[in-house]
């Protein structure tokens, strides 16, 4: 645990030093760093559990077809405030989530939490997460995950939370049996990269392939959605997608 919190330091620290010159403010190492917005959260969002099949453009639907591929994008994203992009109505990690269905006609489902306990302000949802962290909970998930039995190819993504998964993603590894599929990590992230969420992956599912991830910066999926575009279909295009 103590790993994390220094993973999580070295993060704050990093993105303070990239930040240097610009108007953001700069965490102290002590801290989590401290959120640039101060306008109002927005309400969270009162969606039901489990989003539905995602609505494919006719080519993305093609593209799976084509494939003979059975794919599902799994993720879990937050709103409201998040580091560095102020109050937000779509999740950094959703936005990335939703290329990955349109280049590749999967079905995209959105992991809530069954209770939503997570603070809409960021200060607050840092201590949380990380209280989650220390405690190893298991939050449970609303709803219940489609049926994994129809597909070959997961992508699985989230934001990176003090330099781990959320705590979430691992009841959903706990009580999801996925053997000998295809597992493909992406994480949205401030500094930290995709760290370590294929290692832990592949230790929760010894028996699926991992293949290479893809992290991406929190702020290019809010802010330079080409940017993110372009690295998804070069990431998509070396996994033979
Ligand atoms: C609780 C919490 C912990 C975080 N920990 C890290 C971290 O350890 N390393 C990092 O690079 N970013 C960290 N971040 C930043 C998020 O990973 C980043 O803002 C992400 O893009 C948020 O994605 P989302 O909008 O899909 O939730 C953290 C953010 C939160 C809210």
């Amino acid at each position: 645990m103590k790993r994390a919190v220094l993973l999580f330091l070295v993060f704050t620290v990093l993105v303070s030093l990239c930040a240097c010159g610009s108007t953001a403010p700069q965490p102290a190492p002590s801290q989590a760093p401290v959120p640039e917005s101060t306008q109002e959260p927005v309400s969270p969002s009162e969606e039901a559990a489990g989003t539905e099949k995602a609505a494919k453009e006719p080519e993305a639907a093609e593209a799976q077809e084509a494939s003979g591929m059975n794919i599902l994008v799994l993720y879990f994203s937050r709103t409201g405030e998040q580091y560095q992009v102020g109050v937000i109505e779509k999740g950094n990690t959703a936005i990335v989530a939703e290329m990955i269905g349109e280049a590749t006609g999967a079905d995209l489902y959105e992991i809530l939490p069954a209770d939503d306990h997570y603070p809409m302000t960021y200060k607050e949802l840092t201590d949380v997460a990380l209280q989650e962290q220390r405690k190893g909970s298991r939050p449970a998930y609303a709803g219940e995950l489609p049926d994994m039995s129809g597909y070959d190819t997961i992508f699985i993504g989230a934001p990176v939370w003090w330099g781990d998964w959320p705590m979430i993603l691992y009841t959903v590894f706990e009580s999801t049996p996925l053997s000998g599929k295809t597992l493909i990590p992406f994480s949205t992230h401030a500094g930290s990269g995709l760290s370590g969420f294929d290692r832990s992956l592949a230790a929760a599912y010894p028996d699926c392939t991992v293949a290479k991830g893809l992290a991406v910066a929190g702020t290019d999926a809010q802010n330079n959605p080409d940017k993110v575009q372009t690295a998804v279909a070069n990431w998509l295009s070396e996994l033979g997608f």
